[in-house]
């Protein structure tokens, strides 16, 4: 499985798509905005006066949250630059994302986007683009970023690690689709292993695109303990079990496909940017929420029902493209509906909560 071919959240802006079942990511923005607008004045106050400041947005997907991050980010610099009686910068913003991204929805959605900076009465151009590719590796000619972004974005790993399949097809990490109380600690290996090369390759491209003296605000799934097994996705590997059991799904599909996914600790986070050592490393912080936290802050007066309902539904939003590419699209709805029937009281029994780390970095000068 290629995983730049398979991942891509569900398109479009139906009932299903990303668009539409991305509260969790947008609340995630909104939290972590101090952090980004801190980051930001820095910036200013280093790079300004300057004619063209050029921002990143890595893994942007498509829908209201593509150009949220980024109209907080120019909303930023404006600020700054009027606190500070400077004229604001031309801006170059890039959105990146996997190939199989639906860059149409986002492109659709610019005229709508630069009539609101217009509203804004923000004069200086401001010109956005698509970026197509993976994060690890180079997008950027060097030296010509000033701010790099990326929310919900980098758990997502490069590959499915190889050792997880043996060379005679024997799956290492049985009836699970990603680290589990039940997997091996050589399955955890695989995972980590997998994660330091990436991150350590997504550091040094990143290195070399940015100007000296360049930051990134990184926001990513994480973990409490290196093999916390207490993921969103070890319980849908336990609903596709369930299937297996009932004859639904081919159980050797089940013991060879693992997620292209690795929720790393802070500490895992921090070995990596020192043993790269292009960045220092200005912030980082843990952040933890019930996985139904995001909805009951939308309306508290939504039921559990309906609160595993609206779960189920956005994990469906990011899991179903690459779960439909081995398991089938018709397994899909079967899957979502034991998903949703005791998703939070697997929740409550077992303390599940979504873990996110917010990585604040300024590359060494
Ligand atoms: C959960 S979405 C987050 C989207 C958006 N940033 C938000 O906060 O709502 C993760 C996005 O990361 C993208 N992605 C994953 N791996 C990537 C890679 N190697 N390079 C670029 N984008 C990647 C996925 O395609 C997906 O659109």
């Amino acid at each position: 499985m290629e995983v730049e071919q398979v991942l891509h959240m569900n398109g479009g802006d139906g009932k299903r798509s990303y668009a539409s079942n991305s509260l969790n990511p947008r609340a995630v923005i909104s939290r972590v905005k101090p952090i980004v607008d801190a980051s930001i004045e820095k910036l200013c106050y280093t790079h300004l006066p300057t004619e063209c400041l050029k921002i990143a947005d890595l893994g942007c997907s498509s829908g209201p949250n593509t150009l949220f991050a980024v109209s907080n980010i120019i909303d930023k610099i404006h600020k700054t630059c009027k606190k500070l009686n400077w004229q604001p910068p031309t801006l170059q913003v890039f959105l990146n994302d996997l190939p199989g991204n639906d860059f149409n929805t986002v492109f659709k959605s610019l005229p709508d986007f630069y009539k609101k900076l217009d509203e804004k009465k923000y004069i200086e151009p401001c010109f956005i683009a698509g970026m197509s590719g993976s994060f690890y590796g180079r997008l950027f000619p060097s030296n010509s970023l000033h701010f790099a972004h990326s929310s919900y974005s980098l758990m997502w790993i490069s590959k499915v690690p190889k050792g997880l399949v043996t060379k005679g097809g024997e799956g290492l990490n049985k009836g699970n689709i990603y680290i589990a109380k039940t997997s091996s600690h050589a399955v955890f290996n695989e995972y980590f292993e997998q994660f330091k090369r990436d991150f350590t390759v997504f550091l040094r491209s990143r290195a070399q695109e940015l100007v000296s003296g360049g930051s990134m605000v990184l926001t990513t799934m994480g973990s409490i303990r290196s093999n916390d097994p207490l993921s969103i996705w070890e319980f849908v590997g336990l609903k596709l079990h369930d299937m297996v059991l009932d004859g639904l799904i081919e159980e050797k599909k089940l013991d060879t496909f693992n997620m292209p996914y690795y929720a790393p600790t802070a500490d895992e986070v921090k070995e990596v940017i020192e043993a790269e050592g292009s960045f220092i490393l200005q912030n980082l912080e843990t952040f933890r929420n019930d996985w139904d936290f995001y909805i009951k802050q939308v309306n508290c007066g939504f039921d559990k029902k309906a609160r595993a309902a609206i779960l189920s539904t956005d994990i469906r939003a990011v899991g179903e493209p690459i779960l439909a590419s081995e398991f089938g699209e018709k397994a899909m709805d079967d899957l979502f509906c034991r998903f949703e029937e005791d998703v939070l009281d697997h929740m409550e029994k077992e303390n599940c909560q979504f873990i996110d780390l917010v990585i604040s970095l300024t590359k060494q000068r």
